[in-house]
C-alpha cells in the first residue's frame, strides 16, 4: 500500500515546477482544447517532448481544429509529418478526426472508454486525454509512470508480469480531483526528477513518501523479466 501523501506533496510540486509546454493549460487554469491535448498526446506517443514542440506549432497553425483535420489533404499532411516516424499515427489521426466529425459533431467524446473506440487511441492516449482534457479520473500509466510507481512501492515483481500491480497501484494514488494534473505531474516527474538513470532524490517531492529510495537503491526498479 501507498502512502496517501503522494497525491497532495505531488500536486504542490507540480504547482510549483510544471513544465511549460505548448499544449498545457497551466495549473489550476481551465483546461486546454481536447483537439490540443489529443493532438501532443498522438504526437507523443513515440517522439520526445522536445522534438514534438515545433511539430505541434506547426500542425495547429494549419489545422486548427477536427473539421480542418478532417478535410487535411493527405499527402499535405504526411509531408508535415516528415521527422516525426511512425507513420501510421499521421494516417490514423485523419481517420479518427472524420469520426469525430462524422460521429460526434466535432467534438472528442468526454469518456476513457468513448475515447478508445477512435482510430489511433490506445488505453494509454484514452486515458491521458480523459484525465488531461476532461478531467476524468482516470489511470495513466506510461513508462514514466511505471518506474515512478515501481520506485515508490520499491516492487520487486518484474516488468512485465507487474503491469497489472503497477496499475493497481497507480489507481491507489490516483487523487479525485485533478487527475490531469496529477498524471502529467508523475510524467514530468518521471522525465526530469525519477530518471531511468541517477536519478535526483534529493530534488524529489516524493522522497520521504518513497520506499525504493529507503533502501537505498532506487535504480533497482522497475525489475525486468530476464529475456
Ligand atoms: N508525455 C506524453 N504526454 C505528456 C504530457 N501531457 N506531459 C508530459 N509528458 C508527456
Amino acid at each position: 500500500k501507498l502512502p496517501s501523501t503522494i497525491a497532495p506533496h505531488l500536486l504542490a510540486w507540480y504547482d510549483a515546477n510544471a513544465r511549460d509546454l505548448p499544449w498545457r493549460a497551466p495549473p489550476g487554469a481551465p483546461p486546454t482544447d481536447p483537439y490540443r491535448v489529443w493532438l501532443s498526446e498522438i504526437m507523443l506517443q513515440q517522439t520526445q517532448v522536445a522534438t514534438v514542440k515545433p511539430y505541434f506549432a506547426k500542425f495547429t497553425a494549419r489545422w486548427p481544429d477536427f473539421a480542418s483535420l478532417a478535410a487535411a489533404d493527405e499527402g499535405e499532411l504526411m509531408a508535415a509529418w516528415a521527422g516525426l516516424g511512425y507513420y501510421a499515427r499521421a494516417r490514423n489521426m485523419i481517420a479518427c478526426a472524420r469520426q469525430v466529425s462524422a460521429e460526434h459533431d466535432g467534438a472528442l467524446p468526454a469518456t476513457e472508454a468513448e475515447l478508445r473506440k477512435l482510430s489511433g487511441i490506445g488505453d494509454y492516449t484514452a486515458a491521458a486525454i480523459a484525465a488531461i482534457a476532461f478531467g476524468e479520473r482516470a489511470v495513466v500509466v506510461d513508462a514514466n509512470v511505471e518506474r515512478v510507481v515501481t520506485r515508490l512501492a520499491a516492487l520487486e515483481k518484474p516488468l512485465p508480469s507487474a503491469k497489472p500491480d503497477i496499475r493497481a497501484l497507480a489507481d491507489t494514488i490516483t487523487p479525485d480531483a485533478r487527475a490531469g494534473d496529477f498524471a502529467q505531474a508523475m510524467m514530468d516527474l518521471g522525465a526530469t526528477i525519477c530518471t531511468a538513470g541517477a536519478p535526483k532524490c534529493l530534488l524529489c517531492p516524493l522522497r520521504a513518501d518513497c520506499a525504493g529510495h529507503a533502501t537505498g537503491d532506487p535504480e533497482r526498479y522497475p525489475r525486468k523479466q530476464p529475456k
